[in-house]
């Protein structure tokens, strides 16, 4: 099964963004250059370059205006990948480091496509400033008709001190780019991360789901493959990215990481200040994990790196029921017998008729699911 496309921002967002940034920055506010400033300065903090999170903190105009539109569409890769999906008319989210609310805000955007009524979510966040923000913007973009109806209930606290025991059940659980700022990325932070994740998937409704998304940075994704190690056994389970229950085969080498993508150009506004700031324009990419009780298909296969061409070939790295395996086509097969794997990206997930060894050439079965 392809899942539908996800379409580019509605040009809605941007009104609905302007309005909220008046009323909530003030004289934070920041447009043109000095927006593209803050934006770069802000994503040297990111990528781990320069300065540090207190610094982001503050970077409120590239944070609302840049970030959130370009991030928010991310959680649509995990959710439209959710098998079975997430069903009834009201779906209950906790999200945790909501900051201005993106996640919660794709969410309830992605459920508006899926004919869902109405996304009740409650939301833990320590930055006030933040949290005026996500509530401005939980107001105005279901009257926009960008978002299903969303009511929201805050919850100022620290989120690793905070209680969820009393809150839920919730549909959905999402830790959206913020499980690394709450227990950082070094090897190790996974051991307090796990129980992290076990007392919050506690308050999953039946069918429920835990989606983690991070930056796709090698830091960052090791991380989560570490911590994703950690649930290969027991009722909560890997549901997401991996189709495999051994141990990460791209844990084996320093330099392999494992992350998705979305092939989704950057909306008009927000293009010439990525490129300014020597952000990526085309799509957008990001490390994830998704957690559900029960037991996971294990059926697929998932490139996880290339294509890299060359020399009349073109290799792809694939991971699946027997591990990592390195995928060959050559350009004369792709011509002779053309494969809906010829053209997959990273991230794309497939089925075979055979086991896959490696190098092997192969024929895929039905299509290659790529997100889109
Ligand atoms: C990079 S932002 C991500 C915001 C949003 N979830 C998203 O999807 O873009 C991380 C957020 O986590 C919040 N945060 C970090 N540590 C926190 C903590 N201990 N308690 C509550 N919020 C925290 C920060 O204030 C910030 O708003």
């Amino acid at each position: 099964m392809t899942s539908p496309p996800t379409p580019p921002l509605e040009a809605g967002w941007n009104e609905v963004l302007d309005r909220v940034g008046r009323e909530v920055l003030g004289p934070d506010d920041r447009a043109g250059q000095a927006l593209a400033a803050q934006v770069t300065a802000l994503s040297r903090v990111y990528t781990g370059r320069e300065g540090s999170l207190a610094d982001a903190a503050s970077a409120h105009a590239a944070r609302l205006r840049f970030y959130l539109p370009r991030d928010l569409p991310k959680i649509e890769g995990p959710l439209a990948e959710l098998s079975p999906a997430l069903e009834g008319p009201r779906w209950r989210v906790l999200d945790v480091g909501a900051g201005y609310g993106t996640t919660s805000l794709g969410v309830a955007r992605f459920a508006r496509r899926h004919g869902v009524e109405a996304v009740e979510v409650t939301a833990i966040e320590r930055d006030p400033r933040a949290i005026d923000a996500f509530t401005a913007l939980a107001r105005r973009a279901p009257e926009a008709g960008l978002t299903a109806a969303l009511s929201l209930d805050v919850r100022r606290a620290d989120a690793r001190a905070f209680d969820a025991g009393r809150l839920g059940p919730f549909d959905l659980i999402c830790l959206g780019l913020s499980l690394g700022e709450l227990f950082g990325t070094d090897p190790g932070a996974e051991l307090a991360a796990e129980p992290y994740l076990r007392a919050l998937a506690a308050r999953l409704a039946p069918g429920g789901a835990l989606v983690v998304i991070e930056p796709a940075l090698r830091t960052h994704a090791r991380a989560l493959q570490r911590l994703r190690d950690r649930f290969l056994e027991g009722a909560l389970r890997v549901h997401a990215p991996c189709f495999t229950d051994a141990p990460c085969p791209l844990l084996r080498r320093e330099r392999d990481w494992c992350h998705g993508q979305l092939p989704l150009p950057l909306p008009v506004p927000l293009a010439p200040i990525a490129e300014a700031a020597g952000l990526r324009r085309t799509r957008l990419t990001y490390s994830y994990l998704t957690l559900r009780e029960g037991a996971p298909a294990r059926d697929r296969w998932r490139i996880v790196g290339g294509p890299v061409r060359s020399k009349g070939k073109a290799e792809w790295d694939a991971c699946g029921p027997a591990g990592l395996v390195k995928l060959r086509r050559l350009e004369r097969d792709q011509k002779r017998s053309p494969s809906p794997l010829d053209a997959a990206e990273r991230g794309a997930a497939f089925a075979i008729d055979a086991a896959l060894s490696d190098g092997a050439s192969l024929r895929v079965r039905g299509e290659v699911d790529c997100p889109r």
